[in-house]
């Protein structure tokens, strides 16, 4: 009995386990990063752009990118690995400790960094960069342990998520060496070429990688596509890890030499043109334009919301192979405004939107939702049409060469946008969580009873 109790609670911890990661995310998310999103344009066009502005955008960045994003791609890993390994969760004792160290090294980093000439603060950056990296190595653990049947016999999907807390470690270890020396002397900057190749790291590897692990097994399901094949799934996530390899690679080299040259540009350039390639065979493999789906009547609405994800990230791939290929022919890295505007329609139009609209169709809490009382159904094509219009004005525009006070204002426009889809998202989490719990509980209280299940939707 005593052991029944057990692999009973086992099952509700895993059962609950994305829930903390998901909290985390949308706090961090909502009173970090896209806080920050909104008043750091007010500020630029304002006059107000110095040393602490570009020392804060990086803060708002790694919240983002690694608090946001990260937390959120790591709670869906913890919840869907051990379903598609057809196992239990390894590790399973460490994941509390792992979500704790990471959360708190972020907000150690985010306080530590913009005050590095006060001592404490930066021993508080270097504790924060320590917490990372141990968190990440336990998470290459966990998730790594629990795909690993999948990993042997490789299915791209376990490469994909294998390789985000892989990412996730690599660029800890280089922030932990680089943002060290930072400590050390006393600046609040990470100097411009080693802080691009730990945000391209986060952004392609720790989130494209688990996004599109994820959406090798859900997209096509959605849309009533074959799944995607064994050797297209493998020859796309080679190129987004070898490219990201090339592409951080040839950073890294910069940094030990001390000096850059055209065969380390070129090099680099080809390595995000790889990538842009590997997001070009995804978006072909899962869907775009795809008018037929297979979505339920109560989530229909959210096909709104799940074309526009494939449109920017086609869009993504797209300006990828566009500005590597064109930097390797003049030998050049790729410019700093265009891989930004790029990054951000990643950011706002992929991750925020899939964030949003894939937990939506994806985790338990919204099932039980649609039971007991079904969304609106706007609400996807709702989801679909704010963050695509804060992915234009907070991408496309700049991208397209918008610059100065009126790029600045669209894109706090933008964040204002996008603080509030997640806002009004986390509510929604949170009302159907509060709602699946009391759901499960009387569904439970009836299996005791031997009532019928079906008097409990009406
Ligand atoms: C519409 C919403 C957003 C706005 C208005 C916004 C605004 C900004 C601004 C003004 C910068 C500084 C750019 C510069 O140095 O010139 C920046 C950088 C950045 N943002 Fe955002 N952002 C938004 C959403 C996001 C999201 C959703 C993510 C990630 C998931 C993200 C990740 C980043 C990263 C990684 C950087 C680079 C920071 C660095 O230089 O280290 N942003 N953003």
């Amino acid at each position: 009995m005593a052991s029944e109790k057990a692999v009973k609670s086992d099952a509700g911890r895993q059962d609950r386990v994305h829930v903390p990661f998901l909290y985390a995310s949308l706090l961090l998310g909502v009173f970090g990063g896209f806080s920050l999103a909104v008043s750091l344009p007010i500020e630029r066009a304002m006059g107000g752009f110095d040393v602490s502005w570009v020392s804060h955008a990086q803060v708002h960045g790694h919240l983002q990118v690694v608090g946001f994003a990260g937390l959120f791609v790591l709670g869906m890993s913890m919840r869907l690995s051990p379903r598609f390994g057809r196992g239990d969760l390894a590790f399973m004792p460490l994941v509390t400790p792992a979500f704790v160290l990471l959360v708190a090294g972020l907000l150690m980093r985010a306080l530590g960094q913009p005050l590095t000439d006060h001592g404490f603060f930066a021993a508080m950056l270097v504790a924060g960069l320590a917490a990372e990296l141990l968190a990440a190595l336990a998470f290459v653990l966990i998730i790594g342990a629990t795909l690993a049947p999948a990993l042997r016999n490789p299915q791209p999907h376990a490469v994909l998520l294998v390789g985000a807390p892989v990412w996730l470690a690599v660029q800890a270890a280089l922030g932990m060496w680089w943002l060290t020396d930072l400590a050390r002397d006393g600046g609040t900057i990470v100097e411009h070429g080693r802080n691009t190749a730990l945000v391209n790291l986060q952004f392609f590897g720790v989130v494209l990688s688990a996004l599109l692990g994820v959406g090798m097994r859900s997209f096509p399901t959605f849309f009533g596509m074959p799944p995607t094949s064994r050797p297209l799934g493998l020859v796309m996530a080679t190129l987004l890890h070898a490219g990201l390899a090339v592409w951080a690679g040839a950073a890294v080299i910069r940094v030990v030499n001390g000096v850059g040259s055209d065969t380390l540009n070129v090099v680099g350039s080809v390595g995000a043109a790889l990538v842009g390639v590997s997001i070009l065979l995804a978006v072909a493999a899962f869907g775009l334009g795809r008018r037929k789906h297979r979505l339920a009547a109560a989530s229909r609405g959210f096909v709104f919301a799940l074309q526009p994800v494939l449109a920017w990230l086609a869009f993504t791939g797209l300006a990828l192979i566009w500005a590597g290929g064109r930097a390797a022919v003049e030998g050049n890295p790729i410019g700093m405004q265009e891989l930004d505007a790029v990054r951000h329609v990643f950011a706002v139009g992929v991750i925020t939107l899939a964030i949003v609209a894939m937990a939506q169709l994806m985790l338990p809490e919204f099932a039980s939702e649609r039971i007991v009382n079904p969304p609106v159904p706007w609400r996807g094509a709702a989801f679909g049409l704010a963050l695509s219009a804060a992915a234009v004005l907070r991408g496309v525009l700049p991208w397209a060469g918008l610059a100065g006070d009126h790029a600045d204002w669209g894109m706090a426009l933008g964040g204002g946008i996008g603080i509030i889809a997640v806002a009004v998202f986390g509510y929604l989490y949170w009302r159907a969580r509060r709602g699946h719990v009391a759901y499960t509980q009387r569904i439970a209280a009836m299996r005791a009873r031997n009532t019928p299940i079906t008097t409990v939707s009406s």
